[in-house]
């Protein structure tokens, strides 16, 4: 990457009027996307929601869930045109500094069985697999299990 284009990278607070470019994303990168409500709840709920721009532009977003001493990482994308520059590793170093401040001492997430990149992405941030929620999601044919992952801080 140029490192001019790299230095414009940034992430901060989502904003309201960040949710239709976020939806554009959502739409094109998940076969079950969010609605705007979830996205516009979670801003309200006060969850920590945080887009990663470009020059100004929105290529990413993650949404975490703060508990006593645990965090749950709600959402992680990235447009499908800025996938496999680093961008979705950047965004979850985020969320995982962020959760180390807050001094959580565990951040969870559930992963699509299928979804063998962000696993990948997961592992190699040292997640690991705790457990299974059978039929977690809705799938095109049916439903599919959620692999349940932790990450010891
Ligand atoms: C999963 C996602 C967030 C990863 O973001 P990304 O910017 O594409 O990933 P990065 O470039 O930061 O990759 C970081 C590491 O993850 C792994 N990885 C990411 N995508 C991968 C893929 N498709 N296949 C295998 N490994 C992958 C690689 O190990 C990579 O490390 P490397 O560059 O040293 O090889 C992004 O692809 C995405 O938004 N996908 C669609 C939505 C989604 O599945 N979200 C997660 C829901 S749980």
């Amino acid at each position: 990457m140029n490192t001019t284009l790299e230095s414009a990278v940034a992430i901060r607070t989502m904003q309201p009027s960040d949710i239709d470019r976020i939806v554009l994303i959502e739409r094109e990168i998940f076969l079950f996307p969010w609605s705007p409500g979830n996205f516009s709840d979670s801003i309200k709920s006060e969850y920590y929601c945080q887009v990663l721009t470009q020059a100004e532009t929105i290529l990413g977003y993650g949404i975490m869930m703060m508990s006593p001493e645990e965090a749950h990482v709600l959402t992680l994308g990235i447009a499908a045109q800025s996938q496999k520059k680093g961008f979705g590793k950047k965004m979850l170093q985020h969320l995982i500094a962020h959760a180390r401040t807050e001094k959580a001492k565990s951040v969870f997430l559930d992963v699509r069985e299928s979804n063998h990149g962000a696993a990948q992405l997961y592992l190699r941030m040292g997640f690991r697999q705790i457990a299974t929620r059978k039929g977690y999601y809705p799938a095109m044919c049916g439903r599919e299990d959620a692999l349940v992952m932790q990450l010891m801080l």
